[in-house]
């Protein structure tokens, strides 16, 4: 299969990569040229990778093509490229609307958003993806774990989320330094917090249905560690930080 690239940033870079480690057979990708440095280094990287000289030619060369723009740019660069009916596009663009890339990419049928993030480096990820077509959704599960939303305004919500990943590495980074400050070696402090909650989350991906409320009670030993501690964030209100920053981001969706 020949799939292109448009953008090629960090997203774009983690699913090319992913794509390259994967199982995939009589895989052909074609990349544009921007970045510079980052394309160079996928085309000297891989065998399957080629860098095209411009966006046409990677849409001209390919039969899916992957768009990875920077939000504000994305339509004012699609408007400028032609495709034909047979071109399926993969739009990993976050405030640009299914309606709007269909009137954008005519006469091209089948598009689809799709919400990878860098762990599909190592093909473990769940995409979301609304509107996949079959050959969508066979590339993404070489990479990961698709997840079909059937209603773009629950992609919307869901996608929000994924904007709270750098908060989550901060929590992590404060912690390590408020151990750090105890003089416990930066490296402990780091794999031990990753391993701690990683484990956490590995415990309840293992056990198939669980409930965050019953997983927070079970934690919540009577005058206890975690008890002492949810206190003392609740009555601070401090996850509520997270609830007006997913609301704010989710404004940004609504936004034209
Ligand atoms: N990062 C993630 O985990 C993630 C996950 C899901 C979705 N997304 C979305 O995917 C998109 C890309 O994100 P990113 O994090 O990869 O951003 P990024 O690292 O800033 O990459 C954007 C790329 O687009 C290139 N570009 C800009 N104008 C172009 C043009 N006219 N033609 C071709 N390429 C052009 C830039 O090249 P130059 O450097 O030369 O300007 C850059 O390489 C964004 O819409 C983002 O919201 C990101």
């Amino acid at each position: 299969m020949k799939i292109g690239f448009i953008g090629i940033g960090n997203i774009a870079s983690s699913v090319i990569k992913g794509l390259c480690s994967s199982k995939f057979k009589n895989l052909h990708i074609n990349i544009s040229p921007r970045n510079k440095e980052k394309s160079t280094l996928l085309s000297q990287q891989f065998n399957e990778v080629s860098r095209m000289d411009n966006n046409q030619q990677v849409i001209d060369h390919s039969q899916v093509v992957f768009c990875a723009l920077p939000p504000t740019k994305t339509l004012e660069v699609l408007q400028n490229l032609t495709f034909n009916e047979e071109h399926i596009l993969v739009s990993l663009v976050p405030f640009v609307d299914y309606e709007q890339l269909v009137e954008i990419c005519a006469p091209m049928r089948k598009i689809c958003r799709a919400v990878p993030f860098p762990t599909v480096e190592r093909n473990e990820c769940p995409i979301l993806i609304y509107k996949p077509s079959k050959e969508v959704l066979e590339i993404m599960e070489y990479i990961g774990t698709p997840i079909q939303i059937e209603q773009e305004e629950h992609l919307q919500v869901l996608w929000t989320l994924t904007g709270l990943i750098a908060p989550f590495y901060d929590l992590n980074q404060k912690l390590s330094n408020w151990a750090q400050s105890f003089e416990v070696e930066k490296s402990l402090a780091d794999s031990y917090i990753i391993g701690l909650f990683s484990a956490l989350t590995c415990y309840t991906r293992s056990n198939s249905a669980f409930d965050f409320l019953e997983l927070k009670n079970e934690a919540t030993t009577p005058n206890g560690m975690n008890h002492q501690a949810l206190s003392i964030i609740n009555q601070r209100k401090a996850n509520e930080a997270y609830l007006i920053a997913a609301e704010e981001i989710y404004q940004r969706f609504k936004k034209k």
